[in-house]
């Protein structure tokens, strides 16, 4: 900085850089000045308007009484509006026809399957997958293979009331041996690759007579009619295909229990009953069933 100022009269405040760089005193322009006093205006309008200072439990709720959730709580509002206005006749249609009438009609059978993919995906898919793929020990939706049927009048009961598979440990009768067992899952795995009479696998079909098998599983491991017992004639499990885990199912059977508790290594499978679980209940499972029977397997 020079010590004398070669510029006395010019109005500079006497900083002067670099030789000949000078800090004048003009005052700031007006417009300037205005949108100045206009931003202190505003600080003030919106720290009273709106939520703005934080307190010890909570903040200042500002006279108009805004917030961001409530903005996205009317905009959803508004949005759930007029979907109900656009589809209240898809949805009258729901809750008037019966689930068979509705899965004829290829309109609201588009609909429902379209309308449902949320609710799966907030309901279901923890247990059965995002797309009914199933996951370990939750059965597939997505095949024809079913433990409960897989009319969608059938679907509808499992989803309304749930659904608990039983299986007795050890046969019907709860006496095979560990031997016996060994023998008859080769039998059920055998069974599953179309390969149930061949000599090799006669003494487990033998004890498949004998455990009273056939009781629940049919007589060639097929069951009659869909009252949870799975279907042992197919590749496809409902728990595994590798034999010590069907030795584990024969051993300790499905949903076993001694005063009312499940017994140790016993197979768990439950599906819950939705009746009070799922909002507008009447006309979501109608929805659900007609989805499910649709993602590939409804007879
Ligand atoms: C807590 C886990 C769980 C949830 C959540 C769940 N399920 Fe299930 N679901 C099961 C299990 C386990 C079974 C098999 C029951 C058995 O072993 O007998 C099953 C069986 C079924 C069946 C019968 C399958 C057949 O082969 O007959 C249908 C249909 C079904 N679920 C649909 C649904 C729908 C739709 C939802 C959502 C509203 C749902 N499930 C939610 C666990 C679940
Ligand atoms: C009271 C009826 C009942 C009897 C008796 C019974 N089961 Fe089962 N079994 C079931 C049910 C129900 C399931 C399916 C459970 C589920 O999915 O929740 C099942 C499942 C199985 C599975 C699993 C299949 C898979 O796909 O993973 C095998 C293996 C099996 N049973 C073999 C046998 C054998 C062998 C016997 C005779 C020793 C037998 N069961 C006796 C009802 C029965």
């Amino acid at each position: 900085m020079a010590h004398k100022n070669p510029w006395p009269d010019e109005g500079n405040t006497g900083h002067i850089w670099d030789e000949d760089l000078r800090e004048l005193d003009n005052p700031p322009p007006l417009w300037w000045m205005l949108s100045f006093y206009a931003g202190f205006v505003s600080i003030i309008f919106y720290t009273l308007y709106y939520p703005s200072i934080p307190l010890a439990d909570g903040h200042t709720k500002g006279l108009s009484g805004w917030t961001q959730v409530s903005e996205y709580h009317e905009s959803v509002k508004e949005l759930n509006n007029w979907r109900e206005r656009k589809f209240a006749w898809q949805e009258e249609q729901m809750s008037a026809l019966s689930v068979e009438e509705i899965l004829k009609d290829d309109e609201l059978r588009t609909y429902a399957v379209k309308t449902s993919k949320m609710l799966f995906g907030d309901y279901c898919a923890a247990c059965h997958g995002a797309s009914g793929q199933g996951n370990p020990n939750f059965p597939v939706l997505v095949d024809d293979d079913w433990l409960w049927g897989g009319k969608v009048s059938q679907i509808v009961t499992s989803i309304t009331t749930g659904r608990i598979g039983y299986m007795p440990a050890r046969g019907l009768m709860g006496n095979l041996t560990d031997s016996e067992i060994s023998e008859v899952a080769g039998y059920v795995l055998a069974l599953s690759k179309g390969k149930g009479e061949e000599p090799a696998v006669a003494a487990g079909k033998a004890v498949f007579a004998k455990g009273m098998c056939i009781a629940c599983h049919g007589p060639k491991g097929k069951p009659f009619a869909p009252a949870g017992a799975a279907n042992l004639t197919d590749k496809i499990w409902r728990f595994s295909a590798d034999k010590d885990d069907i030795i584990r199912t024969i051993t300790y059977g499905v949903n076993v229990k001694k005063n009312g508790v499940l017994i140790a290594h016993t197979r768990s499978g439950v599906m819950p009953s939705f009746k009070e679980r799922l909002p507008n209940a009447e006309v979501n499972i109608k929805r659900l069933a007609v989805y499910v029977h649709e993602l590939g397997g409804g007879l």
